[in-house]
């Protein structure tokens, strides 16, 4: 049986007293709901020591890391210092990361390797651009994302990694991916893995699905039997939603 996971990705919102408020509030929710789900937020850097001392119930993650592992790398975080607060896994290749920083897959693949090394569970984003999925070459560009991130991996290595997918396309428009085509690429994502390695790790991977997943529609998403959760943007920064996300696993 696969974890079933909902993680929140705040990206750069609340201040540090909003931050631990928002944080109190999903993890006095998430202990009153005795939940099986694992449920993770992934507040700002600067929040992330101050909110550790909070979660009883809730993983912390960080956004994102450096690819290097110390040194003159002026306003880089590095694995070290994500692991010294507490937390136990880091968002990396975020579509937002990819556009607005350039990061690439090579890129990527040194912060996975950095993230493993020092014992962080990363949750790798992969997902293609609009122009990608009406050009019908979405299975391709995941491939190639999969390959160049993560197929470095050993086995064992990437039996300890999330995986997310995230269409460009449907984060934080409203438009999120249908069930159908959800399962769809989660199942092939499955089926990479397993050519690359095999059936056993690819059954035991989680992959999240990512883009404006909400109260609304989650059940209908997480209702796919690749489908093992979410990483919720937008609908993750109100406590009362975020728990319906949660809920809405059965
Ligand atoms: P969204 O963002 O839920 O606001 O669409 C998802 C994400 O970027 O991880």
């Amino acid at each position: 049986m696969r974890k079933k996971i909902v993680a929140g990705n705040w990206k750069m919102n609340t201040n540090l007293t909003e931050g631990i408020e928002l944080a109190k509030a999903v993890n006095k929710m998430i202990e009153e709901a005795r939940t099986e789900v694992n449920v993770i937020i992934a507040p700002p850097f600067t929040h992330l020591a101050e909110i550790n001392k909070i979660l009883t119930v809730v993983g912390l993650s960080a956004q994102n890391c450096a690819s290097e592992i110390k040194g003159a790398y002026t306003g880089e975080v590095s694995v070290e210092m994500i692991k010294s607060t507490g937390a136990k896994y880091v968002i990396i290749g975020h579509s937002e990361r990819r556009t607005y920083y350039g990061e690439t897959d090579n890129i990527l693949a040194k912060k996975i390797n950095l993230a493993l090394e020092h014992n962080l569970i990363p949750i790798y984003c992969i997902g293609e651009v609009l122009t990608e999925r009406e050009a019908g070459r979405h299975f391709e560009v995941v491939t190639n994302q999969l390959a160049d991130g993560i197929f470095q991996l050993t086995p064992v290595q990437l039996s300890g990694v999330i995986i997310a997918y995230e269409p460009v396309w449907a984060i934080g428009t409203g438009v999120n991916a249908t069930p159908f085509q959800a399962q769809e690429m989660h199942s092939f994502i499955r089926k990479e893995i397993s050519k690359k390695y095999h059936d056993a790790i690819a059954s035991e991977i989680p992959v999240l699905y990512g883009g404006s997943c909400k109260g609304s529609n989650a059940a209908e998403l997480f209702a796919n039997p690749d489908v093992d959760g979410g990483l919720i943007g937008g609908a993750s920064l109100k406590a009362d939603e975020f728990l319906q996300i949660v809920k809405a696993f059965k």
